[in-house]
């Protein structure tokens, strides 16, 4: 079998026990009744060495501040990705296949903001692949616009780039932990126009939630224009609400046809 490092192997051992793994099994079975009464249960006061959750950093290294230092140093959109690549502070890396970055083309007049990597993103290694990508390709489509279209192009990232564990909400820390390197590719990418889809990346980046009420009103984020919309994973689950969504798409095209 090939081997693997410390780490991998605690972030395997971790996802095991998010999904609710409590006991390791082994080739042959063991009697429990038989085991030496010290083995079968542990005293409270020598507990058998177990796996922390919590995070896998030092208590004296501050994630923002390392976050923050390493996005300012990416002076390339391929400088913050080896950056983000590199950045070791965050537990739910160590669950993730692969690291998504963005798709699209860089330079792109429109940056689209997403949550984060489900399923078929972290399989894949791009953003918006999955059902709710399909949705989100038409929708560009629909007004001449798309992550593949030389005249009409869009840019996407997410808030986080790696999948979180069972695609739970990512916590404020983790979202804290990430901004920097959100902001610094804003920067860097330097769109005409930020399209924040979905809760997740309003509460990241204008520090609110509410995407019903704030859905297309143009605001400003990093200093660019920035346009709230339904996330189309929403969209799939409420069809009526891709009216609004058209709405916006329209004013989104008209801003960046100027
Ligand atoms: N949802 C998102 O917000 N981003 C993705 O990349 C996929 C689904």
């Amino acid at each position: 079998m090939e081997s693997v490092d410390f780490h991998t192997a605690r972030a395997l051992l971790e996802w095991q026990m998010e999904l609710g793994a409590d006991e390791c099994i082994s080739d042959t079975p063991v009697d429990c009744y038989s085991l030496p009464a010290t083995l079968a249960k542990p005293k409270a006061e020598n507990p058998k060495p177990h796996l922390t959750r919590g995070p896998i950093r030092t208590a004296t290294q501050d994630p923002v501040g390392v976050a923050q230092k390493a996005a300012d140093a990416a002076d390339s959109l391929d400088a913050l990705k080896a950056a983000m690549q590199a950045f070791d502070l965050c537990d739910f890396k160590r669950g993730a296949r692969n690291m998504v970055f963005s798709d699209g083309i860089a330079g792109a007049p429109v940056m689209v903001i997403g949550e984060a990597p489900g399923r078929e993103e972290d399989r894949i290694g791009k953003p918006f692949v999955g059902a709710a990508g399909q949705l989100f390709d038409r929708m560009f489509a629909a007004v001449d616009m798309g992550r593949e279209r030389a005249d009409a192009p869009v840019y996407i990232t997410n808030i986080l780039p790696w999948r979180l564990p069972q695609n739970r909400d990512p916590k404020p820390d983790e979202i804290a932990m990430m901004k920097p390197f959100l902001l610094r590719h804003i920067t860097l990418a330097n769109p005409k126009a930020v399209v924040l889809m979905g809760n997740w990346s309003c509460q990241a980046l204008l520090g609110k939630r509410g995407i019903s009420r704030m859905r297309g009103t143009w605001t400003e984020v990093a200093g660019k224009p920035a346009l709230p919309m339904f996330h189309p994973a929403y969209l799939l689950r409420n069809p009526v609400a891709k009216r609004e969504a058209w709405a916006d798409l329209l004013k989104l095209k008209t801003s960046v046809s100027k």
